[in-house]
């Protein structure tokens, strides 16, 4: 009789020391592979935006991928990803952000949203809030409304998701990790 947010985050793995040495993976996979878990996430998302008029999902490369074009496809609106730099074919804006080490940066196809396009923009987690809000960023350039930013997971003490909120971006996310 668990509530959503602590059954979804019990399928979530942790892997100590990866990608590097002090660093706790909290690890998707688990949550997607079983076939009830991920229909109880992708059904909280459906729940929370159905009634939103919604124009279009955005996802971020590449886990906002897996969860962004099924939200989409069950609230009957396209899909538009936002690529790490040099992916993506046509016409591109883009948008550079910093990570521990050096920078990023992102895309978005110069035509994948239109002006006043009403945006969820996806990903699977916020840390430091730099791939969220570089997002925000391109849709913002491309004339977008976006609603609201959604992960499933917040790492609330590096700060990310404050970031985002201070952007005036809205945050939703499904549970924490210290
Ligand atoms: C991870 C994660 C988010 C981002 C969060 O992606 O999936 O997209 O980092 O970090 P931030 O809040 O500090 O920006 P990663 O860059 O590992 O790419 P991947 O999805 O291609 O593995
Ligand atoms: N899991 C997945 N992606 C990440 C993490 C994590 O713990 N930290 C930064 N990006």
């Amino acid at each position: 009789n668990l509530d959503y947010a602590s059954y979804l985050k019990g399928w979530i793995r942790t892997v100590p020391d990866w990608p590097h040495e002090g660093v706790m993976f909290r690890d998707i996979t688990p949550l997607l592979q079983n076939p009830k878990s991920f229909r109880v996430l992708i059904d909280l998302f459906v729940h929370r935006y159905m009634s939103e008029q919604v124009d279009l999902i955005a996802g971020l490369d590449a886990r906002g991928f897996i969860i962004g074009s099924v939200l989409a496809y069950e609230l009957n609106v396209g899909f538009v990803p936002i690529r790490k730099k040099g992916k993506l074919p046509f016409t591109t804006v883009a948008e550079e952000y910093v990570l521990e080490y050096g920078n990023a940066s992102v895309e978005m196809h110069t035509d994948a949203c239109k002006q006043g396009d009403r945006v969820v923009l996806i990903d699977d987690l916020v840390a430091t809030g730099g791939t969220m809000i570089a997002g925000y960023k391109l849709l913002k350039k491309l004339g977008a409304e976006v609603l609201e930013a959604a992960a499933i997971i917040d790492l609330p003490e590096l700060g990310g998701s404050k970031l985002v909120r201070n952007e005036g971006l809205p945050l939703f996310t499904v549970c924490e990790f210290e």
